[in-house]
C-alpha cells in the first residue's frame, strides 16, 4: 500500500489505537475486537518483546485491519517490522538513519515530532505526515496551531494523552488527519480477554469521529 493510501485509511479511521501486548497469543483477538468496533488501524509497538509477533499475526490473520509498526527506533528493526509484514510505520521521533532505511524499504513512515528543529528535519527528508508526540506533554493544540505557522506543509496524528474527551479538539484542525492513543486497549482488557470491553471502547471512539464529521 502506497503512502497516499495509509494516509487515506489513516484519515478515514480518524483514531490509531496504540498497543502494548505482553503475549503475542492474544493480538488476533485484539485487533478483531477494534475491528468490530469500527477501528480497523491497530499500531503495535515494539516496546515489548511479543511485539514483533503480535504485529505479524494480525498482518496475517486479520487482512481487514490495517497492521502498523510502532516505536520503531532503529534502522535495524525497520527490516524485521516490513518481514512481519507492517503496511506503515510510525517512530516517537526523527532519525535520519531511521528515514533512510524506510525510504529503502518502501514503506510510509509516520516520524514522531514535537519541535520547530523536528520539523524542520522531517520537511527536509519529505516526511510531511508526522505524529505529534507527546501531544498533550508537548503543548497540544495550541502547539500544533504554533507549528503550522513555519510549517503549513505538515499534517499530523497527535499522540500522547489523547482520549475520548479531547480527541474532537485535536481532530477540530484542518492539518491533524488522525488521533492515537492507549486508551482504546487498557493493558487489564488485553490480559483478562475483555474483548467485548475493546471493542465497546472502539465502538466509542469510531462513533464520536463520525459525529465529529457529521
Ligand atoms: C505512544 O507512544 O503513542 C503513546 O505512549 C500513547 O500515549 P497514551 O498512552 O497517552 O495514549
Amino acid at each position: 500500500m502506497d503512502e497516499a493510501a495509509v494516509i487515506a485509511r489513516l484519515k478515514a479511521c480518524g483514531v490509531v489505537p496504540v498497543v502494548v501486548i505482553e503475549d503475542a497469543s492474544l493480538a488476533v483477538d485484539l485487533a478483531r475486537a477494534l475491528v468490530a468496533g469500527g477501528i480497523d488501524i491497530v499500531e503495535v509497538t515494539l516496546r515489548r518483546p511479543a511485539g514483533l509477533a503480535a504485529l505479524a499475526a494480525i498482518a496475517r490473520d486479520v487482512p481487514e485491519a490495517l497492521a502498523v509498526a510502532g516505536t520503531v527506533v532503529t534502522p535495524a528493526q525497520v527490516q524485521q517490522v516490513k518481514d512481519a509484514g507492517a503496511q506503515a510505520v510510525v517512530s516517537p521521533g526523527f532519525s535520519e538513519a531511521v528515514d533512510e532505511a524506510l525510504k529503502a524499504a518502501g514503506l510510509p513512515w509516520l516520524p514522531g515530532v514535537a519541535t520547530a528543529s523536528d520539523c524542520m528535519r522531517a520537511v527536509g527528508a519529505g516526511r510531511l505526515t508526522c505524529k505529534f508526540f507527546p501531544a498533550e506533554q508537548a503543548g497540544g493544540v495550541s502547539a500544533i496551531k504554533a507549528l503550522s505557522g513555519p510549517f503549513p506543509q505538515l499534517q499530523f496524528c497527535p499522540t500522547g494523552g489523547v482520549g475520548l474527551n479531547n480527541l474532537a479538539d485535536y481532530l477540530a484542525l484542518k492539518q491533524v488527519i488522525c488521533v492515537g492513543g492507549s486508551w482504546l486497549v487498557p493493558a487489564d482488557a488485553v490480559a483478562n480477554r475483555d474483548w467485548a470491553r475493546v471493542t465497546q471502547l472502539a465502538k466509542e471512539a469510531s462513533e464520536r469521529v463520525k459525529a465529529l464529521r457529521g
